[in-house]
């Protein structure tokens, strides 16, 4: 058992702070919320070698996408004393739990991350200058999947702009097929929305959704986000209600759906039922953002065991293991997403993968590779869920664009 907080300092002030466990049979405990098809492979190969290297595994894993839920149970298991070895948090997250003095350091097995991250990203696995988190691949949020055959039988091709988009949605509905497949749940309502605000331009979102710019925030530009929006919402077709993403996915995948706005964890499905890019499906930047990359970034935190500041023997060889070459690559071939660590080869992945790689170098280096909003990867849980509720009322209730803008402008004030 770990102790945390208020219990970890009980046990300092008391003497009873034992050393953290060095014997190779120690378990590691692991809260995630990896529980798809796809998302289980890839996980497994992270359990698969901890097992190898003699570690046990207890598996804490929490339905439900995009991870609300899993914040959550964590949330109750540290404040019981119940931490695991290792959680999935991402973000400013993993700054607040720093803050609380729980987190151990794993600076050890870190020396030659800084060279190997994009700076940002290092940046963001530190706190107080240690590192406190490691990162395992990068997702790409905007991207819009779509149905082969469907686009074939309908004579369609990918849409680059918002007009092709609906006229690709209408030629799907008179085919009989959903034009896109959804599940209405707030994060994936939020997911349409953020790749929305990024088809205005990649400054445009950082103006709204990093800096949080009133003035961009409530412009004639914003009003028009929620008009496109709007007008998506009109092509989710019945049913859509509370439908899990890897269900919408399974949509695309067998084509009663035409196409799914979703991160590349999409493509770990298509993968697990041994579908092929470009030749069962298509990944396409969504309309109007070739040139831009909303990302985010999975990453595990290691809770101190006992009060001990550095982490355990097993939290080390998992931090090591997960940003290791090998493993980058083979956890990222699984999962949909591409490695976080620079220069891992690339030969093994599908034209999906290498579109998502070349256009990370390019838009870091165009300033279009910006943070996803709703992947928590910028703004505080309190701004972020603010501006969810914002979002997602507007989605399923009759407001006009110009309410959704005033609350939207209202839930960037919540800190
Ligand atoms: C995570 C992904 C995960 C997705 C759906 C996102 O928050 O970053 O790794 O696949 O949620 O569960």
């Amino acid at each position: 058992m770990k102790k945390c907080g208020l219990a970890a300092a009980i046990a300092a002030i008391f003497g009873m702070v034992a050393p953290p466990a060095a014997d190779a049979a120690e378990s590691v405990s692991v809260l995630h919320w990896w529980t798809s098809g796809g998302e289980s492979k890839a996980v497994r190969v992270l359990k698969d070698d901890m097992e190898k290297q003699g570690y046990g595994w207890k598996d804490f894993a929490v339905a439900g996408g995009g991870g609300a839920a899993a914040m959550t149970a964590l949330k109750t298991q540290v404040i019981s004393g119940n931490a695991p070895s290792a959680a999935q948090i991402k973000g400013p997250l993993i700054q607040d739990w720093a803050s609380q003095s729980v987190l151990a350091n794993i600076d050890k097995v870190a020396a030659d991350w800084k060279a190997n991250l994009p700076p940002t990203l290092d940046t963001q696995m530190k706190a107080d200058g240690h590192y406190v988190g490691v990162p395992f691949s990068i997702h790409r949020i905007n991207w819009l999947w779509i149905n082969k055959a469907d686009l074939d039988k309908v004579g369609g091709k990918p849409p680059t702009t918002w007009p092709e988009f609906f006229a690709l949605a209408d030629k799907f509905r008179a085919a009989g097929i959903t034009p896109v497949a959804h599940g209405g749940q707030p994060w994936q309502d939020m997911t349409i929305w953020e790749t929305v605000v990024l088809s205005q331009g990649a400054d445009f979102y950082r103006k709204a959704l990093v800096d949080l710019d009133q003035q961009t925030l409530t412009s004639p530009q914003m009003v028009q986000v929620f008009d496109i929006v709007r007008r998506i919402h009109g092509y989710l077709g019945s049913g859509y209600q509370a439908r899990d993403w890897n269900v919408a996915t399974g949509m695309v995948l067998s084509g009663s759906g035409g196409m799914q706005f979703m991160g590349d964890w999409a493509k770990g499905e298509f993968a697990n039922a041994n579908k092929k890019a470009d030749v069962d499906y298509i990944c396409a930047p969504a309309p109007g953002t070739s040139n831009a990359y909303t990302y985010s970034v999975d990453s595990f935190v290691f809770f101190q065991e006992r009060g001990a500041k550095d982490a355990t023997p097993g939290q080390l060889a998992m931090a090591k293991t997960i940003m290791s070459v090998d493993f980058q690559q083979d956890f990222s071939l699984y999962k949909g997403s591409i490695p976080v660590r620079l220069n891992v080869p690339m030969d093994k992945f599908d034209t999906c993968a290498k579109k998502s790689y070349a256009d990370e170098i390019a838009t870091i280096k165009s300033s279009g590779f910006v943070p996803s909003l709703e992947f928590g990867m910028v703004q505080s849980a309190a701004t972020e869920g603010a501006i969810t509720d914002a979002v997602t009322k507007f989605m399923n209730s009759n407001e006009d664009s110009a309410q959704g803008v005033k609350a939207l402008a209202a839930a960037a004030k919540v800190r």
